[in-house]
């Protein structure tokens, strides 16, 4: 077997049962583009241009109506969204490059302005997250109070992410990635917080995390685990998501759990947990809990990345924003190259100014 010290971020690595051409992954990224819920040209040439990642991982999109809480983000619900992907991922396999489609149900972090008509703001509990959030429509608004999901709801949104990965496939992305971080509705169940329910959904770890688990098994049985992967963020707070003591023991049974599914990855975002003792032991102990492919992420260069590939505790490291005003990452990285900084003003402003207008090298 090759030496963990030999392998270095430009090498090939298989995550699930497919070939990725290095170690660098693009991150998911919410950039607004997405104009009527669908995928379109632009979009297409934004990742086609990034496509010497070792795999993009798309920005969040949504498995149902009910979860596009933000302004022009996409769908995998519709016929018409998962005609719209097509030309995207083979625009980025024609490139050379390999595609997971992330699953993002924004939950309680929406707002009716947002959204289309016949929709629901559900939320574990019904408590609203702080905090406004942008809408064409109306500007910036307060969160509203979401509506607490009935068993049968909870059991409807499962069904949807299946779908939507059914859905992914069909489009042509590799396979899917559930957001299970960053305050979105799979991390909302987590929170006890967030999460006050008294049903077999919320109290206990276990229950807590049932809804998790429940969304990873449905899009295992339904495409596979090893197109399968879910992105966490242990010890956030984005989002409205407080503190809690059981953030260890919460993290260290739902990676035993997703260990038991077999999915290809576990994506952490790790920069809240590197803050503490606690949070480095956990990172060590969602390594020692999943046999298969750790991707990290969190304001990592190119020597960070390195370093936790050498050390064994990730397999792969993701990188967003340099990836925004970088579209050949991995050759900038590889040569020492000079990054370009991206403009804040321009992530999630429409139109290809600040999307697919900087310069290759
Ligand atoms: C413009 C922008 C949009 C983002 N949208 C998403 C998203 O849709 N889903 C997600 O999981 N993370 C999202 N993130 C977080 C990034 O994936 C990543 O975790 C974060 O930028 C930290 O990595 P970095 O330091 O390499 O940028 C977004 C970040 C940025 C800058």
């Amino acid at each position: 077997m090759e030496s963990q010290s030999k392998i270095n971020l430009f090498e090939p690595a298989s995550l699930g049962s497919i070939e990725l051409s290095n170690r660098i992954i693009m991150a998911p990224m919410t950039r607004s583009r997405a104009i009527g819920n669908l995928a379109n040209d632009l979009i297409a040439d934004y990742y086609a241009q990034r496509a010497t990642a070792g795999l993009i991982i798309t920005e969040g999109i949504s498995p149902s109506a009910n979860g596009l809480g933000y302004a022009r983000i996409p769908g995998l619900y519709t016929k018409e969204q998962i005609t719209s992907w097509q030309p995207v991922t083979k625009a980025i396999h024609d490139a050379g490059g390999k595609v997971f489609a992330q699953l993002m149900h924004t939950g309680r972090v929406s707002h009716k302005a947002n959204m289309p008509s016949d929709t629901v703001i559900l939320a574990p509990s019904a408590i609203a997250a702080k905090g406004d959030m942008w809408t064409d429509a109306e500007g910036m608004q307060p969160m509203p109070v979401p509506v607490t999901m009935s068993v049968d709801e909870i059991r409807n949104a499962i069904d949807e992410f299946a779908q939507a990965a059914q859905n992914a496939i069909d489009a042509g992305f590799d396979g899917v990635e559930l957001h299970g971080a960053n305050g979105y509705l799979l991390e909302q169940f987590l929170n006890p917080h967030v999460n006050q329910r008294t049903d077999d959904y919320g109290g206990s770890i276990e229950n807590r995390s049932r809804f998790v688990i429940a969304v990873a098994n449905a899009v295992v049985n339904k495409i596979g685990a090893d197109k399968t992967g879910i992105r966490i963020s242990p010890y956030n707070q984005y989002n409205d998501m407080p503190a809690y003591n059981e953030v260890y023991d919460t993290y260290n049974y739902l990676s035993n759990e997703l260990n038991k599914l077999n999915i290809a990855y576990v994506h952490v975002i790790d920069y809240a947990a590197r803050a503490t003792e606690e949070g480095m032991k956990l990172l060590d102990s969602i390594r020692s809990n999943f046999t298969n492919t750790i991707i990290l992420n969190g304001g990592y260069t190119k020597e960070r990345a390195e370093e936790v590939i050498i050390a064994g505790i990730a397999n792969l490291v993701s990188f967003g924003s340099p990836f925004i005003a970088n579209p050949n990452l991995p050759h900038k990285l590889q040569h020492n190259i000079t990054l370009n900084a991206p403009d804040s003003n321009l992530f999630f402003s429409a139109g290809a100014e600040g999307f697919t207008d900087y310069p290759a090298n």
